[in-house]
């Protein structure tokens, strides 16, 4: 979703912002923009489409200047265009760019047109130069100008704004939408993502909700929503392990899908010894949060809730607490029932999903024993506002549709389920081959991958068709739920996932010798039931595709069209491997139909707004 890149130093800025928002692309844009301050104007170049439609006019027009902000913009007002691109100017003096959603932009519209103002874009962003520009042309300085200004907006921003007449200076202010400030050598960069500053600075500041900062070349100020000077701690951003390049892939998610049984490891190190959970099982607050816990309400979203899904099936066979899983969006707006001993957990890879947030921060006011996260990126919102959280160690990750997220979330989830067995006295013999099967996952994720060659000439196949349906039983229902999204995010085919038992109940209805029908088929109690199904989808001539951990009998029968063998693991555990021969199902279905893997369309990786 949109990103931001702002500096001011002693030097040119304007190449590091380029830089900046090269790294931010992952996150999914339609469009682009710098401004830049001369010695006397502000200058901007913005254009509709990726970056290096930016950058082919600042080829043609340059732009230089020892102040700058940039913007990838992911549109939510307004059409993705040249005009609609950030940054958005108001008397040719104040710039902004911004991220988030002002709600009120209609009333602030028509406020500011009545004052004769005139908008140039459909954006809600836009009302923030002018209102800037407004309490300027009162005379009041700049700071206090953007200080009245974000006075007026009612939902959520990141903004970074700069003023002719001050030169040098960037004023940033946040709430509801990440902002980071970083000082380096040569001055000080802004940045939605720290990301955007890898290697460039040194130390970060993590603005707070309602935080303004006032930035120059040589100097942060940070000032709290009550307009009080405070001090912020800068932390030394870590260099990260995980560079964000592809290496010899093709594309960031086919690294991060073979990535998977490093970060898996790297999430279960240290957590897991002598087949019980350590005492390094929470990055931020301690276990003593689970003691009294009687029931879960897990809330996610994408892929995340998806992760969500499958700890329900663990939580109540393993551990015996009673788990409701629910979409951000629809929890935030409904009144949920809290019974007593109720812990709230949150599961997030960005950390910083807006309708996942806003669900916290309910609960946080809510009568929940406590509030857990479940998080792959510290110093995110999600880390800072949960009571606890257990962090995931997948690395950074690129790639718009989730892959060592999801199953380093499921790692991390299922620890979750050890540790409440552990409390809760539950069978010891479960509990040491659901730890025994944890401790093999990362060399039954490396047997997965070993899928591809297969799984390629399938995808050649369903890549020729319109439609498919999943199918999942018990805690495979969910990986089935993930595999349909997976391929519909990246390759567009329209994609469904049903409970195996739901077929007859309409999607059956759909199936004819034209429908690919991918089925989830591990040896396990559920086997007899799910052969029944596939013989009702078999006796209509749908095309029946197996993943599958045993030798299936009748492969000889045309309908079945290919059976995918492979070693899934422990029953417990295969909900986690089996999302393998799925996900590279889907990147090769992508690839065949030559659809931009990494960035889908309309798609974003962190959806900061709701
Ligand atoms: C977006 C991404 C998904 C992700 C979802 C939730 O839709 O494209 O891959 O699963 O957001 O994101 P989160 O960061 O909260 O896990």
């Amino acid at each position: 979703m949109c990103g931001i890149v702002g500096a001011t130093a002693h030097n040119e800025v304007v190449n590091l912002i380029v830089d900046g928002l090269r790294t931010l692309e992952y996150r999914g844009y339609d469009s682009s923009g710098i401004a830049a301050q001369n010695t006397t104007e502000t200058l901007i170049r913005k254009e509709a489409g990726n970056l290096s439609a930016l950058q082919n006019s600042l080829t043609k027009n340059p732009l230089s200047g020892t102040c700058a902000i940039g913007h990838t913009r992911w549109a939510t007002h307004g059409k993705p265009n040249r005009e609609n691109a950030h940054p958005h100017i108001s008397g040719n003096a104040v710039a902004v760019v911004h991220n988030g959603v002002i709600e009120n932009s209609n009333e602030l519209r028509q406020f500011l047109i009545n004052r004769g103002y005139v908008f140039t874009s459909e954006t809600d962003s836009e009302t923030i130069p002018h209102m800037v520009d407004l309490y300027l042309n009162s005379g009041v300085g700049f700071f206090d100008a953007c200080r009245k200004a974000i006075g007026h907006l009612e939902g959520s921003y990141a903004i970074a704004i700069t003023f002719n007449s001050e030169p040098g200076k960037i004023i940033a202010a946040r709430k509801g939408s990440p902002l980071i400030i970083a000082q380096g050598e040569k001055g000080y960069m802004v940045a939605s993502d720290p990301i955007a500053l890898r290697e460039k600075n040194q130390i970060v500041y993590y603005l707070e909700d309602g935080d303004i900062a006032e930035v120059t070349a040589e100097t942060c100020d940070f000032y709290d929503s009550e307009g009080k000077h405070v001090s912020r701690i800068g932390t030394r951003l870590a260099n990260s392990k995980c560079t964000t390049s592809k290496n010899k892939f093709a594309s960031f998610m086919q690294k991060e899908i073979f990535e998977q049984p490093d970060s898996v490891r790297a999430t279960l190190s240290g957590r897991l010894v002598n087949s019980r959970t350590s005492n390094r099982l929470f990055d931020k607050g301690s276990c003593t949060i689970l003691d009294k816990v009687d029931n879960i309400h897990i809330v996610a979203c994408g892929t995340s809730l998806n992760a969500g899904q499958v700890a329900k099936y663990w939580l109540e066979s393993i551990a015996k607490i009673p788990c409701q899983v629910e979409i951000a969006s629809e929890y935030r707006y409904r009144d949920p029932v809290v019974p007593p001993n109720t812990l709230f957990l949150s599961i997030s890879q960005s950390g910083e999903t807006a309708d996942t947030l806003a669900a916290l921060r309910f609960a946080n006011e809510s009568p929940y024993l406590g509030t857990l996260g479940i998080c792959n990126t510290d110093n995110s919102s999600l880390y800072r506002e949960s009571e606890a959280v257990i962090l995931t160690k997948a690395g950074i990750e690129v790639g718009v549709a989730s892959t060592k997220a999801l199953t380093t979330q499921l790692t991390a989830l299922a620890l979750l389920v050890l540790k409440f067995g552990e409390l809760r006295n539950s069978s010891h013999v479960v509990l040491d081959s659901f730890a025994d099967a944890l401790s093999h996952l990362p060399e039954m994720l490396e047997d997965a991958l070993k899928t591809e060659e297969q799984i390629k000439e399938i995808a050649q196949r369903i890549s020729q068709h319109k439609s498919v349906l999943f199918l999942g039983r018990g805690h495979h229902y969910p990986v089935a739920i993930e595999g349909a999204l997976k391929l519909k995010e990246i390759s567009y085919i329209h994609a469904e996932a049903y409970a195996a038992g739901e077929l007859k109940h309409g999607p059956l209805a759909l199936v004819d010798r034209n429908m690919p029908v991918v089925v989830l088929c591990p040896k396990n109690d559920l086997l007899e039931k799910l052969s029944s199904n596939i013989e009702e989808v078999k006796a209509r001539h749908g095309q029946v595709y197996l993943l599958a951990d045993h030798k299936i009998d009748g492969q000889s029968n045309h309908e079945i069209k290919d059976v995918v063998e492979f070693e899934c693991g422990d029953n417990l555990i295969s909900p986690i491997t089996f999302n393998v021969p799925l996900q590279l199902l889907a990147y090769h279905t992508a690839e065949y139909l030559g659809k931009n893997i990494d960035q889908p369309r309309n798609l974003a990786k962190s959806v900061t707004v709701e």
